[in-house]
């Protein structure tokens, strides 16, 4: 059974005086994957920027229109609330350089003023690095600082950051771009399988990771949402010819 749990309805956004996204309108399906694709300077960080909030506070950003979690307006809703339940994880892995492995899970809380109990800190630390598949490599490391591991491993130790706030979004911009094949593959994985108990938005450039990792796929280009739908049906038989084009990679 599909159900929708956000709704994006007129979003229009950018920066200064000049509008960036024009129009968009989209629906993103709890516990799937959904990409986001589209050519460099599309507006794809702008609009998952404006999913959690995050747009609004760049200096000189302008924006209208709604974006409905669970039918409230999120703009209706504290931002720290929002940010709460819609977690996201940059291209650039940045695990907080003072902290430890363990304080980084923990650190929405501690950033947050909000108490818990030292075991159940201990609990969420090792339940979020084992969903976030990094919990066998740093069981035994978790006091040293998160900025001695790989990329790979910073970028599921955000990962694993974020879903200590059991967000029911995760927001992910470009997330395996900073880094070599072997960790672009097993954080591939990990989407797919975080999807069980989270729904993700996947910003991509990469076109096969969006065939084998996302349920519905989103083509921007130039600010417009072009097209969307099912994944399997936008690569094997697209609607609009930017879309074919681009995916078949004749520009972007
Ligand atoms: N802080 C900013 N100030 C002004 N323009 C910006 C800012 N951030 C992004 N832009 C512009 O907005 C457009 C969309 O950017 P972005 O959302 O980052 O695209 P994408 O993620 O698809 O590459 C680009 O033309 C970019 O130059
Ligand atoms: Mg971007």
């Amino acid at each position: 059974m599909e159900s929708t749990i956000l709704k994006i309805r007129n979003l229009n956004a950018g920066y200064q005086n000049k509008w960036i996204l024009k129009d968009i309108n989209l629906n993103i399906e709890k516990n799937k994957v959904t990409a986001i694709m589209g050519p460099s300077g599309c507006g794809k960080s702008t609009l998952i920027r404006c999913i959690n909030r995050m747009h609004e506070i760049t200096p000189g950003a302008i924006f209208k229109g709604e974006i409905y979690l669970d039918d409230k307006n999120i703009f209706e809703m504290p931002p720290s609330d929002v940010r709460k339940r819609i977690g996201m994880v940059f291209q650039r892995p940045n695990p907080f350089p003072t902290m430890s492995i363990y304080e980084n899970v923990i650190a929405g809380y501690i950033l947050n003023g909000i108490k818990i109990k030292k075991a159940k800190m201990d609990q969420i630390v090792e339940e979020s690095l084992k969903k976030a598949f990094l919990w066998e490599e740093v069981k035994d490391t978790l006091f040293r600082k998160g900025t001695f591991l790989s990329g790979g491993q910073q970028q599921r130790l955000c990962i694993a950051r974020s879903l200590a706030m059991n967000p029911e979004i995760l927001l992910l911009d470009e997330p395996t771009s900073a880094l070599d094949p072997k960790a672009q593959a097993m954080i591939e994985e990990l989407i797919v399988r975080l999807k069980e108990n989270v729904t993700l938005v996947l910003v991509t450039h990469n076109r096969s990771q969006a065939a084998r990792a996302s349920d519905y796929t989103a083509f921007l280009y130039l600010g417009e949402l072009i097209e969307f739908g099912k994944t399997e049906k936008i690569f094997t038989t697209p609607k609009n010819k930017k879309t074919e084009e681009y995916l078949t990679g004749k520009f972007g």
